[in-house]
């Protein structure tokens, strides 16, 4: 009781101190909004486009905040850890007293290997953070949101969450759970105010290929593959679309008075749509000859796939 009496005096406080605009030309009041991993790429361009649209926005770091100017405040957060991601929404709420939007963004990928050659530990490393960190943040604000009887939550997914990715399986893996998990939420909270949207880019341009994890079993088996993907991989995050188109799709999702469950982005509108028109037995032919998946067991792939089938 004591509790949601703080809790509804600090909102009001909140709520009256942040009446004024501090976006530009915008016209909205200023939200609160909390963006994981906004160090860099996605997550970054979406902190900076949600403040210049007049959001309040605290991006995170596991640094916390760097040297330099910044347009939103940065909060330290791992979101492996369960005490981090509550002491970040501790002090967001002390801060503010409100959250109006999530965008779960944080992740990485296993580089390009064999799904025998990570261990059970590393498989569970990338689901810590690409799955249960959105598990552990959405536990999080949810409460409060519920009290509030309003929010947002956006999850940055991939292509690879409604795509098959051969020698990318775990990120694919964690991207189709952060799918199920999304829509399902969306069922549940709809009727407190909250809802619930997967962004789904295709290959961007970001840090994501220099911060991909070695796979931790290597064989020799996968040893061709894994360099001339490795090759491949750099090449299609560098010719990727701008993380500013993803960033402006987390806008507009975040904004829409009747938001969809799912966004692709840029080239993945075009895979989103292949995925759910074409029949499943054509799909499977189509992507294994795109991919040179049959024939040449241990071949390298070694072409360029087309924009139609390829992205992170
Ligand atoms: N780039 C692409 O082609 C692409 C395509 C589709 C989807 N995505 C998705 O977009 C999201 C962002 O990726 P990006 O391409 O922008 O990569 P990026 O430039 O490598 O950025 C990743 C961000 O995640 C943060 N991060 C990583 N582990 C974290 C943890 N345990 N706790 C908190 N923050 C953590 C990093 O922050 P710190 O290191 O500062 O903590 C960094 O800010 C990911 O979910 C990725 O799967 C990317």
């Amino acid at each position: 009781m004591k509790e949601a009496m703080q809790t509804t005096l600090s909102n009001k406080a909140t709520t009256e101190g942040s009446r004024m605009k501090i976006g530009t030309g915008d016209n909205m009041k200023s939200k609160i909004a909390l963006v994981t991993g906004a160090s860099s790429g996605i997550g970054k361009a979406t902190a900076e486009r949600l403040a210049t649209a007049g959001y309040k926005v605290y991006g995170t770091s596991r640094r916390g905040a760097q040297a330099g100017a910044q347009s939103f405040e940065v909060l330290a957060l791992d979101v492996t850890s369960d005490e981090s991601v509550e002491a970040a929404v501790r002090e967001l709420m002390r801060r503010e007293g409100r959250i109006d939007l999530l965008v779960n963004n944080a992740g990485f990928s296993v580089a390009p290997s064999g799904a025998e050659e990570s261990s059970i530990e590393q498989a569970r490393a990338i689901f810590e953070t690409n799955f249960f960190g959105i598990v552990r943040m959405t536990r999080s604000v949810a409460p409060q949101m519920r009290r509030q009887g309003s929010g947002r939550i956006i999850n940055i997914g991939s292509v690879f969450g409604f795509l098959p990715m051969p020698f990318m399986a775990l990120y694919a893996a964690t991207k189709h759970a952060v799918e199920g998990y999304s829509e399902s939420l969306d069922h549940e909270l709809r009727t407190r105010g909250i809802r619930v949207s997967v962004i789904e880019p295709a290959n961007t341009n970001t840090r994501f290929d220099a911060n991909l994890l070695q796979p931790d079993a290597k064989l020799d088996e996968y040893r061709e593959i894994r360099a001339a993907l490795a090759k491949q991989m750099e090449a299609l995050v560098e010719s990727g679309d701008k993380p500013s188109l993803v960033a402006e799709t987390v806008l507009n999702a975040a904004r829409a008075a009747r938001p969809k469950l799912r966004y692709p982005v840029g080239r993945g509108v075009a895979l989103s749509r292949m995925r759910r028109f074409v029949p499943a037995g054509m799909f499977d032919k189509s992507f294994r000859k795109q991919f040179q998946l049959d024939g040449h067991v241990n071949t390298p792939i070694t072409k360029q796939p087309t924009v139609k089938n390829s992205a992170p």
